[in-house]
């Protein structure tokens, strides 16, 4: 079975010919305390559960570099063969530009990587999964964001004589939608203060729903998350104007992707947003092992 597979911080996305699914990015090692009623993975003689049972696991792994995302990609490989229920799997999986070039310049990566079928850096996956939409025209330059929970990845690539010519590429730390939910528990009224130091991934819960549960009455929070989301938009524009130039402005398209294009929806007026723009890459991963 084909398999796009595109691992981020908040959360692993899998597309296959039948369907998508994502599931969060963390991995809790296996207590029987914890959770006797999920049936642990064995990995390098340690057994870990991944996906949302680790949410109850009180020892966890973080994905939080590079070097623990190689170690531990077989395992996530090993959860999403078990979810699809095949034991044989061609995967087609994307890098952050800024791992890609890692992958590129080291024998040792590629070498813990040569399981897989195909890699490929981020934002090409968005590009493929919308070139037939989009129709870009030889000589055409196209922008492809993706806002993740953390980073946002871009990509600029020029179509000459049919093929993608990349012109820049880059990973940009802490931009993401993280920086939305930061500005959100800044701006939070002061008599709702202890919110405000709640951890991250609870106050992303607050943030996504726009409200929260006190004591039993449910307060409305939409306006600061909308406030928060303006000043988000604003500080990225200026933040790719300022690392891209003015190619954010200038090129043919422009197409955002990542869970963050559904908050922030067009980047500029004539952007194109793919549908669950959160899946674009994994669809896109898909589509390249199937033209090969
Ligand atoms: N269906 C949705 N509706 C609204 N917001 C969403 C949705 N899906 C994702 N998001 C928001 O977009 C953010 C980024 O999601 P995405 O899956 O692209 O991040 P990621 O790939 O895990 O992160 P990174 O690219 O930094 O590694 C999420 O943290 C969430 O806040
Ligand atoms: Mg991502």
């Amino acid at each position: 079975m084909k398999v796009g597979l595109d691992v981020g911080f908040g959360h692993v996305k899998v597309a296959t010919q039948e369907r998508v699914f994502k599931f969060p990015s963390w991995i809790g090692v296996w207590n029987e305390k914890d959770i006797s009623d999920v049936q642990p993975i064995s990995f390098e003689g340690r057994d870990y559960v991944v996906g949302e049972s680790a949410r109850f696991c009180t020892q966890r792994v973080e994905l939080v570099d590079f070097e623990t995302l190689l170690r531990y990609l077989p395992l996530i490989v090993e959860y999403v063969k078990r979810e699809l229920g095949e034991e044989e799997l061609e995967i087609g999986v994307g890098l952050a530009p800024r791992h890609y070039r890692r992958y590129k310049d080291s024998e040792e990566v590629r070498k813990k990587l040569s399981g897989f079928e195909l890699v490929l850096p981020q934002g090409f996956g968005v590009l493929l999964d919308v070139e037939d939409e989009l129709g870009i025209e030889e000589g055409e330059t196209v922008f492809v964001v993706d806002i993740g929970f953390n980073t946002v990845d871009y990509l600029l690539v020029s179509k000459q004589n049919g093929k993608y010519f990349r012109e820049g590429m880059a990973t940009i730390e802490r931009a993401g939608v993280l920086q939305a939910v930061e500005t959100f528990r800044s701006i939070l009224p002061a008599e709702l203060g202890y919110i405000k130091n709640w951890s991250l991934s609870r106050l992303v819960k607050v943030f996504e729903s726009g409200q929260v549960n006190v004591e039993g009455e449910k307060i409305d929070l939409k306006s600061y998350r909308e406030r928060a989301i303006e000043t988000y938009r604003t500080a990225l524009l200026s933040r790719l104007k300022s690392e891209v130039g003015e190619a954010v402005l200038e090129s043919d398209k422009v197409v955002s992707a990542g869970g963050g294009a559904y908050l922030l929806g067009k980047l500029r007026k004539d952007a194109y947003v793919p549908s669950e723009p959160e899946f674009s890459n994994a669809r896109g991963f898909l589509k390249a092992l199937e033209l090969r």
